[in-house]
């Protein structure tokens, strides 16, 4: 039996590191062969409570691709929470339509709340600032596919270390792969210190940076990321930091050969228009990845695969 069958996907430690490398092989097949009719007569929900396109929809087209129905929401406005219905009861009673609920929330722990009290798997979308777990698997497959491999490399993560989900999660899952950690940040978006401690509670080696030209020279992948503004309580907090990096194609001279840029994205403006052209761009393929992994996920979960 496939051991991800009817597990909830909360934080990416809930999957160990040989189960996540199972994903992104399961990951390879689905890129070589997307469609097949392996979730016939499934029905995947999507409830998200914040915006998002790519994770919404690259789960609406890893389903679609397999064969299953997809039912759901894109905002909580449109669903009777905006009547005041609690979270539990959205799930209790959306797992009666469902096979699995793939979620996004602004609270960090609802995910994991919605786990406990759901009688169907939860994939957690994003909860707040917390993490993003499929994110996360979509960012390792990237790099194993550009870098040939995930032991070692040198990752230099850049702007928004404090609220970016996406970071916390691949940070912790690079943990198993003795990455060397870059942390390039204003000091008020520096990675948190938990986080910090689970790298060198792994004998890992983190440095922290201001400035991103001092990482371009050794950089194997460069992962930019967006200044949260949604994220910030105090509106002036944000201006003081939003436009803090902006990567520029004109920077990439000295930089590795192998070097990929990656960004979960949406971007805003740390990467200049012009460094898209460059063989350097990765985010796009990534966003591209994230069907194939996405397709691994429910299958596993779903116990087809
Ligand atoms: N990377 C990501 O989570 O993008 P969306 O917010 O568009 O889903």
């Amino acid at each position: 039996m496939n051991p991800l069958k009817n597990r909830s996907l909360v934080s990416i430690s809930d999957f160990n590191r040989e189960e996540q490398i199972s994903i992104l092989d399961m990951a390879e097949d689905f890129e070589k062969n997307p469609n097949q009719d392996l979730l016939k007569g499934y029905i995947v929900a999507t409830l998200f409570f914040e915006p998002s396109t790519r994770t919404r929809l690259s789960f609406d087209s890893a389903a679609s691709r397999l064969g299953a129905r997809v039912i759901g929401f894109s905002e909580s406005s449109s669903s009777s929470v905006s009547k005041g219905e609690t979270l539990k009861d959205t799930i209790l009673t959306v797992s009666n339509y469902s096979d699995i609920i793939v979620m996004r929330h602004p609270k960090e722990g609802s995910a994991r709340y919605a786990s406990e009290v759901s009688p169907v798997p939860i994939v957690n979308a994003g909860d707040g600032a917390n993490q993003h777990p499929t994110q996360c698997l979509l960012d390792l497959y990237s790099i194993r596919k550009t870098q040939g491999r995930l032991e070692e490399i040198n990752i230099a993560f850049v702007g928004d270390l404090k609220y970016g989900r996406t970071v916390h999660s691949l940070v912790i899952a690079l943990c198993n792969h003795r990455a060397t950690f870059h942390l390039v940040s204003p000091p008020a978006l520096q990675l948190p210190e938990s986080i910090k401690w689970l790298i060198q509670s792994n004998h890992l080696t983190y440095k922290e940076y201001e400035e991103l030209d001092q990482v371009l020279s050794f950089a194997d992948v460069i992962y930019m990321t967006r200044v949260q503004q949604e994220r910030f309580a105090d509106p002036i907090e944000y201006e003081k930091v939003k436009n803090a990096y902006v990567l520029k194609s004109d920077m990439l001279g000295s930089t590795r050969a192998n070097l990929k840029i990656m960004h979960p994205l949406p971007r805003v403006n740390e990467i200049s228009q012009d460094v898209d052209e460059t063989e350097k761009a990765y985010y796009f393929q990534q966003a591209l990845n994230g069907v194939y992994v996405r397709q691994a996920i429910l299958t596993s979960i779903l116990g087809v695969k």
